[in-house]
């Protein structure tokens, strides 16, 4: 079959990536539940961090977002319409425990335990996160991820979750975006809990890769047959000249971003270069950390949106680089590069530097300013567009031979953006915030039409 994709004839078909390819969509719990003070849920990082005045870009929160805890049916509904075979979602762990020493929350498993059966009915393989950035409140209170005593709370989440879903749920991802936990929660102050200094967010770094070690066994051990893997926030790095200042800031960029999470994961220890960098900043380590973070993964999943281009800037934490912004480059418009060949070049540089037995790819997506037009219909071309180019660069990749065994579109709902808000959108399907009513984006309808096998002209 031959289809136009951006003035270009390429054939592309989901039967291109062969019959095994996960494809899936995704969200997050404090991004679609709403119903924060529901069934026993306390406050999370993120209710606290969005009630202070000017933290998010709108002024929304989280409290009611998609009203996903009530709709989830139809939610699910509308994942099996798109013919995705799996669902990945994460697990709210102030639904779970309320307080230090508590018993975990009847009402909050029960919760899960039909989402996840609800799945199942629906023939949706469940993707459990257990960590996308909503902490208890309480926890922070007690010092948060800095204090290792969160690492053994943690624990205690991921051996409650993984026992209570174990038989049903065999697909784990403990932490959602490692980085992003440490850096914008606690180092540029993006994120809840909006700190601002180094050493802390680095801390922070390490002590959630420990949790995430720590959790691997147990989990595999409550789940039969599990796979377990982490989800992570890479960037392929390039410099902004060719001035050896620039490509040693690209190296140090890539250390920070990339090699400090590969590097651990697969047993190498955090890079030299990076350590000898942050100098104090570094994490205080215990004796068997690192072995812990070095714990065998089924999987490494990857959330891939943008390359970073960066130059060299002395005195410039974290690592003495400054991000460049070349003008003339199709952004998004979060201002995000599109450039679907970063994906490419991203991957097959994971395959062949660290050899991993799968990657998923757990998000991959694209925020536009969506026009409703007077139909109702939202014609996100653009977005359709970055969809199906980053598709043509996952299965390049594929031929080239990275171990690429599934694709999670983010995400199956415009959702609350974090930091931006409500305002904007990554989702293939439309949410009206004040009816909650949901459309299929022109975007949604073509992986639909995509995933039925047919013909793709986009
Ligand atoms: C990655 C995060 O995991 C997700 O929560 C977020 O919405 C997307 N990036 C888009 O920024």
């Amino acid at each position: 079959m031959t289809k136009t994709v951006n003035d270009q004839t390429t054939p592309l078909a989901a039967s291109d990536f062969g019959r095994d390819f996960l494809w899936g969509c995704a969200t997050s719990a404090y991004q679609i539940e709403g119903a924060a003070a529901e069934d026993g849920r306390v406050e999370s990082i993120w209710d606290r961090f969005c009630a202070q005045p000017g933290a998010i870009r709108d002024g929304s929160t989280g409290a009611v977002a998609c009203d996903h805890y009530h709709r989830w049916p139809e939610d699910l509904d509308l994942a099996r319409s798109l013919g995705v075979r799996a669902y990945r979602f994460s697990i709210a762990w102030p639904r779970i425990f309320s307080g230090p020493g508590a018993r975990p929350n009847q009402r909050g498993l029960d919760f899960y335990a039909r989402l996840v059966d609800g799945m199942l009915e629906r023939g949706l393989e469940p993707w459990a996160t257990l960590y996308h950035w909503d902490l208890p409140q309480y926890l922070q209170d007690a010092g948060g991820w800095q204090h290792r005593a969160t690492i053994d709370a943690f624990v205690e989440f991921a051996d409650t979750m993984s026992g209570h879903l174990g038989g049903r749920v065999k697909h784990w991802i403990t932490h959602n975006e490692p980085w992003c936990t440490a850096m914008h929660g606690n180092f540029d102050g993006a994120h809840a809990p909006g700190g601002k200094d180094l050493a802390t967010a680095m801390q922070v770094c390490h002590n959630v890769l420990v949790s995430h070690g720590r959790a691997v066994p147990l989990i595999r051990a409550n789940s039969d047959g599990a796979q377990v893997g982490i989800s992570l926030s890479l960037h392929p790095i390039s410099a902004a000249s060719e001035r050896p200042q620039d490509e040693a800031a690209r190296v140090r960029q890539d250390g920070l971003r990339n090699r400090w999470f590969l590097d651990a994961l697969t047993g190498r220890g955090y890079p030299r270069d990076v350590l000898a960098l942050l100098a104090d900043k570094a994490p205080q380590t215990a004796a068997g950390d690192m072995e812990l973070i070095a714990s065998p993964l089924d999987f490494i999943g990857v959330n891939y949106y943008f390359p970073e281009m960066v130059e060299d800037a002395p005195g410039t934490e974290p690592v003495d680089t400054r991000l460049v912004l070349p003008a003339g480059l199709e952004r998004t418009a979060f201002g995000w590069e599109v450039a679907p060949g970063g994906l490419t070049a991203l991957l097959t540089r994971i395959a062949r530097d660290y050899q991993p037995a799968a990657i998923y790819v757990t998000e991959n997506g694209s925020t536009y300013d969506d026009v409703v037009g007077p139909d109702g219909e939202v014609d996100d071309r653009e977005r359709q567009s970055y969809l199906v180019r980053h598709l043509l660069a996952l299965r390049e990749t594929i031929a080239q031979g990275a171990p690429i065994k599934g694709y999670f579109a983010w995400s199956l709902l415009d959702n609350f953006e974090w930091g931006e808000g409500l305002a904007r959108r990554f989702g293939i399907t439309h949410v009206d915030f004040e009816t909650q009513r949901r459309t299929l984006k022109t975007s949604g309808k073509w992986l639909r039409a995509f995933l039925a096998g047919a013909d793709q002209s986009a």
